[in-house]
Parts: structure tokens; sequence; C-alpha cells
């Protein structure tokens, strides 16, 4: 055993006398409630998991930068946007989706790719994934989404049947299930995938004047796929491997960076747009809006605590500065609630004060009090707000840009329903060694679907997108092609 000068000690910092044996009448016992270190222990034990995240919970984190390359304060006030060779102090979570706390890295998964920039005017969050579009576009179809993704309340297992009526009920899905069947669907590290912002945000600039932006972050390691069968032994055998991955990478010193660019679209430009630029199903072609380059971003340091820090990061897509704003997309509305909801309940009212979410930024409010209130808690200062005792006041400048709205208010549906022209793009982009790889993945996928009429009606929709791609799923599958297409 080794020595040290250091004394155990009970979390009250007092000093602990025995810490293999538990406190007994008589040398065999019964134990003692008298030994309150033993009860201390236990309890605390009992008490060491929060809740995993309900998505993503499972992940790899790493600090690093972000470097602006490119001024594009024309078009942003963002200050830490503002001239080139800025550097912001970033922390970064990578995830994947449906599988829990343990589950495998290397499954077909979209990734989860969230980036926490602790800029000098607060934290902004970018909560993407690696891939630029999403299987819905509405958030009131989220849960019942993410319950296809996850386990059948009576079997506690995957449920392909469920996975894939819910995407032929839901023809948006077409074009991520595309590039999720496709060989990106199993990135080969973390640090060969590239990461989007997915949204479409509005940035506004130091006149008030705004456009629309999206995000892309292009791996400089370059893109590196798992080939399935790799990745099913990997699953197995090394479950953590990219965790892993990313963590000796930055250990060794080979740090991983990406080149962020931005698309940007004239706000005017998206009442006419060939597709809907708030729906998240779609890309803007890079023809119409060319990748603008903006900065780069590199990890170079790994986390002291897991749990401290990447169990306990909180990224929220409401965690907007001045110069950067929400768009009507009506997921991203539906996310500028659920994240900071999600974090209450599975961290705590203060999370924000914990070190690994805390703002770089000097924050002044009047909240106070909550569940394990650790800072100041604003001491003696004044707690009410307007008040006459030189408290913080608002900063008018910080206001969102105003904008029109009209129409009525009703549930209403999007009205551009063309899913099939980017997916089937998508697949004739492919070389055929890709397409062959993908009818295969999505023919193994849908074998074990129990209802022959769900299997027709993706089969239609793949059709749609492209005959060829229809026809192979089909045959794939020893079905006929719906009637009717
Ligand atoms: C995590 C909800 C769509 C990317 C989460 C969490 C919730 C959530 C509740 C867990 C947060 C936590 O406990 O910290 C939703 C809802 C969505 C939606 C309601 C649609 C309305 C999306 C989309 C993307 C995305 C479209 C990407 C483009 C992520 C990522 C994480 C996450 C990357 C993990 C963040 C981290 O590393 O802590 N989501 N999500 N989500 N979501 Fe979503």
């Amino acid at each position: 055993m080794s020595t040290t000068d250091k004394n155990l000690t009970t979390s009250w910092g007092a000093p602990v006398g025995d810490n293999q044996n538990s406190m007994t009448a008589g040398s065999r016992g019964p134990t003692l409630i008298q030994d309150v270190h033993l009860l201390e222990k236990l309890a605390h034990f009992n008490r060491e998991r929060v809740p995993e995240r309900v998505v993503h919970a499972k992940g790899a984190g790493a600090h690093g930068h972000f470097e602006v390359t490119n001024d594009l304060s024309q078009y942003t006030k963002a200050s830490f946007l503002s001239g080139v060779g800025k550097r912001t102090p970033m922390f970064v979570r990578f995830s994947t989706v449906a599988g829990e706390l343990g589950s495998s890295d290397t499954v077909r998964d979209p990734r989860g790719f969230a980036l926490k920039f602790y800029t000098e005017e607060g934290n902004y969050d970018l909560v993407g994934n690696n891939t630029p579009v999403f299987f819905i576009r509405d958030a009131i179809k989220f849960p019942d989404f993410i319950h296809t993704q996850k386990r059948h309340p009576q079997t506690h297992l995957k449920n392909p049947t469920a996975v894939w009526d819910f995407w032929s009920l839901s023809p948006e899905s077409l074009h991520q299930v595309t590039i999720l069947m496709s060989d990106r669907g199993i990135p080969a590290t973390l640090r060969h995938m590239h990461g989007f912002g997915s949204h479409t945000f509005k940035w506004v600039n130091a006149a008030g004047q705004a456009v629309w932006v999206k995000y892309h972050f292009k791996t400089e390691q370059g893109v590196k796929n798992l080939d399935v069968t790799l990745a099913a032994k990997l699953a197995g055998e090394h479950p953590d491997y990219h965790t892993e991955d990313l963590f000796n990478a930055i250990d060794q010193g080979d740090f991983p960076a990406w080149t962020c660019y931005v698309q940007i679209m004239p706000l005017e430009d998206a009442d006419t747009y060939r597709f809907d630029p708030f729906d998240v199903t779609k890309v803007w072609s890079q023809k119409d809006y060319p990748l603008i380059e903006l900065g780069r971003m590199v990890l170079d340091r790994n986390p002291e605590n897991y749990f401290a820090e990447v169990e306990q990061a909180t990224f929220s897509p409401g965690a907007f500065v001045p110069g950067i704003e929400a768009s009507p997309d009506k997921m991203l509305q539906g996310r500028l609630f659920a994240y900071a909801d999600a974090h209450r309940y599975r961290v705590g009212t203060n999370h924000n004060t914990l070190p690994i979410n805390r703002p770089h930024a000097e924050v002044n409010h009047y909240q106070r009090d909550g569940q394990m209130t650790s800072d100041s808690n604003g001491g003696k200062s004044v707690y009410y707000e307007p008040n006459s005792f030189g408290g913080p006041t608002e900063a008018p400048q910080a206001k969102p840009a105003a904008f029109p709205v009209s129409g009525l208010a009703e549930s209403v549906a999007f009205d551009h329903s063309d899913h099939y022209t980017q997916a089937g793009d998508l697949y004739r982009l492919l070389s055929e060694e890709e397409r062959a790889r993908l009818v295969e993945t999505v023919v193994g996928a849908m074998t074990p679907v129990e209802k022959e009429e769900i299997k027709i009606r993706q089969i239609g929709h793949f059709y749609k997108a492209d005959p060829e791609y229809g026809q192979r799923v089909a045959a794939g599958l020893g079905l006929s092609l719906p009637e009717g297409l």
C-alpha cells in the first residue's frame, strides 16, 4: 500500500479512522448505525448517477478553441467573430443518438456535434449533428420519432418495425435516412466526420441588417467511414472505440481540427427559394449559396474529469449571443425550449454555474437560490429589478432584431412536400459501389420489419427519389414495387 501524508476524510472533512472495516458490535457484528462514515459512503454511492441524456446519452468531449480566419462582421455583430485572428475557448461533445450511456460507439446512427463557445458576450452553443439535415421538420413529431429509435416498452428491444413504420409515414425523413444508410452512417472516428449546425439561423450586423446562415464544419482529417463488418466487430469487442480514439489523439498531441464555413442567404430569398430554407430536412445548394470560410476549430485538451465536464456539460440551441438569432425553423423553435428544460431536470436549476458551463463573460442577473447554489448567490447585492441601488440593467443594443410576422395562428403543414429531389440527387451522386452498399444496408435494416405494407410504402419513397433506388431495394427484399407509382 502506498503511504501519503494526506488523511482520508469524510465529505465534511473529518479524518476517517478505518476505511476497510465497518464498525460492528463485537467482531462478527451486526453493523452499527453509529458508523456514520459507512452510512455516508453508501448513501453517496447511491446518488452517483444523474439521469442520462434522453437522447445522445453516449458521448465524448474535449476542450479547444475557435479562431476567425475570415472577417464576416459585415453580416454579424457577434463579437467573437469580429476580426481575423480572434480566438474563443470552446468545449465540444460528440455523441451517438439512440444508444444508452454505455452503448457501443460504432453503431449506425447520426453523431451529435455540440459546440460551446465561451465568448466575451456569454456562451454561444451550436448543437448540431454530423449531417446537414434531420429526419423530421416539426418539433411536435420529435418524441414519437425518438420512441421508434429507442426500445420497445414491452420487450425492451430495438424495434425495426417501428423505425420503418414511422419513416415510411414521414417521407420528409428520406434525405436523412439515405445519409444514415450510406457509408457516412458509421464514421471511422469522431475526428473523421464533418459537423453541421443543420438549422438555418439569423445573423444580424451592427446596423441591424439580417441574413440567414447555415454552418458547415469540414474535418481537416478527411472523411473516413467504417466498414460494416469491422464496425460490428468493434461494437462487440471495443464498444468505446471512438471515445478512446479521440482521447488518445489529443493526449498524443495529434489535435483534430475543422474548418468552419457558412452559407449566407439574403433574407428576401427565403420567400422564393425553391426549398423552404427553414425546413431542416433540406439543404441549400452550394451552387446557389457557396461556402464562405469563417474560421477554424481545434481540439487540444482532454477533460480532466469525465463526469464533471462531459456528463454535466449542458448545450442549448437557445444559448445565443448578440448578432446570432433563431430562425422560424419549427424544429429549432421546439429545441429552444427542450434543452434548457432537460438541463434543469438532468443537471439542476443552477447548471450554468458549474465550471464546465459557467460563461467566461461576467454574469449579472437577479436569479437567486435553488438547489446546489455554490457561487456567492449574488451576495448582498440588490436582488430585484427595477431598483434604486445601481443593479445591472438591460442592454438595448442586445435586443433581437425586430421582424415582421403575418398569417393566421393555426396548426399548419409545410407547403413544400418535395422530399424526393434532394434524396434522389444524393443517390445519383454515389458511385456504383456506394449505391450497392447503401442498398445492402437498407435491405438488411428493413428485412426484420414485420408488416409488408410498411416495406412497400418505404420502397415507394425510394422509387420516387430515384427509380433505380426503389427497384434495387425492392429486389433485395424480394418484393414488387408498389402499384400506381
Ligand atoms: C440532445 C431534444 C432535435 C442534436 C438532446 C437532448 C434533448 C434533445 C432533450 C438532451 C439534452 C440534455 O439532456 O443535455 C431535441 C428535440 C429536438 C431535437 C426536442 C427536435 C425538436 C435535434 C436536432 C439536432 C440535435 C435537429 C441536430 C441538428 C442534439 C445533440 C445533442 C442533443 C448534438 C447532445 C448535446 C450534448 O452533447 O449534450 N436533444 N433534439 N437534436 N440533441 Fe437534440
